[in-house]
């Protein structure tokens, strides 16, 4: 069954008269449990087609659909309700807000699905343990190294236990034994319960353990 579907899918982004065409007739669907790799030039539209397939962007054409639902009929606030409890994302940027500390970042989204406290505070060390950054809880986020940000930044996504994982390069800022770490952590969510992860990388050590690689070239899929 599809977790995701894009059909006939086009992005543009207008700036001034300029019209730039970043996704152009986009068709894919990803089955529930499946690890999917996107892999393409800079600016060939990874992130884009990620923000469309993560639903925090919406496409200039066509439909998004999670789980057989077509998000283009959902408001705004319907679409931030199936993020926060269905996919966990990881920006190219971390987006992390600035004024809390890695332990707040990473609670945020239980907090905001009203988890009791009791069950946050545990969930939000384990999850910072199993990035290694324990000992970081208390850090802002100016206060961390670009790993370490990029860690902070995993560990939220994985908050919730979402079903669909969207990662953007969620390695770009790790050296080998922590990117290591971030690949068996998701290769053991995607195995042991199944989640779906999806994530734009340009490592090798990331792609090989894809289960399948969609190619981007000039916002078309390619091959
Ligand atoms: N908000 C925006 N407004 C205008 N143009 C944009 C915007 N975001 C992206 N673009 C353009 O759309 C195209 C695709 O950008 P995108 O960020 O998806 O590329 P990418 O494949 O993720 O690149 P990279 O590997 O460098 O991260 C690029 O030409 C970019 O300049
Ligand atoms: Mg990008």
């Amino acid at each position: 069954m599809s977790v995701i579907q894009a059909c006939n899918v086009t992005k543009q982004y207008k700036i001034d008269n300029i019209t730039i065409n970043a996704l152009s007739d986009i068709n894919l669907e990803i089955e529930a449990g499946e690890f999917v790799a996107i892999k393409g030039p800079s600016g060939s539209g990874k992130s884009t087609l990620l923000h469309l397939l993560g639903c925090v962007d919406r496409p200039s054409s066509g439909d998004i659909f999670i789980n057989h639902k077509n998000t283009s009929n959902l408001s705004a606030g319907e679409l931030v309700r199936l993020r926060l409890m269905q996919i966990g994302f990881v920006f190219q940027q971390f987006y992390l807000l600035p004024a809390l500390t890695a332990f707040e970042n990473v609670e945020l989204p239980m907090r905001e699905a009203w988890l009791p406290k009791k069950e946050r505070k545990k969930l939000t060390l384990d999850l910072l343990d199993s990035m290694g950054l324990v000992d970081r809880a208390k850090h802002m986020p100016s206060q961390l190294s670009g790993g370490e940000q990029q860690r902070v930044a995993i560990a939220r996504a994985l908050a919730n236990n979402p079903a669909i994982i969207v990662a953007d390069e969620p390695t770009g800022e790790l050296d080998s034994a922590n990117g290591e770490r971030i690949l068996e952590i998701f290769e053991s969510i995607n195995q042991k319960s199944g989640q779906t992860i999806l994530v734009v990388s340009h490592d090798e050590y990331v792609t090989s353990r894809a289960h399948r690689i969609i190619h981007l070239k000039d916002g078309r899929i390619v091959e």
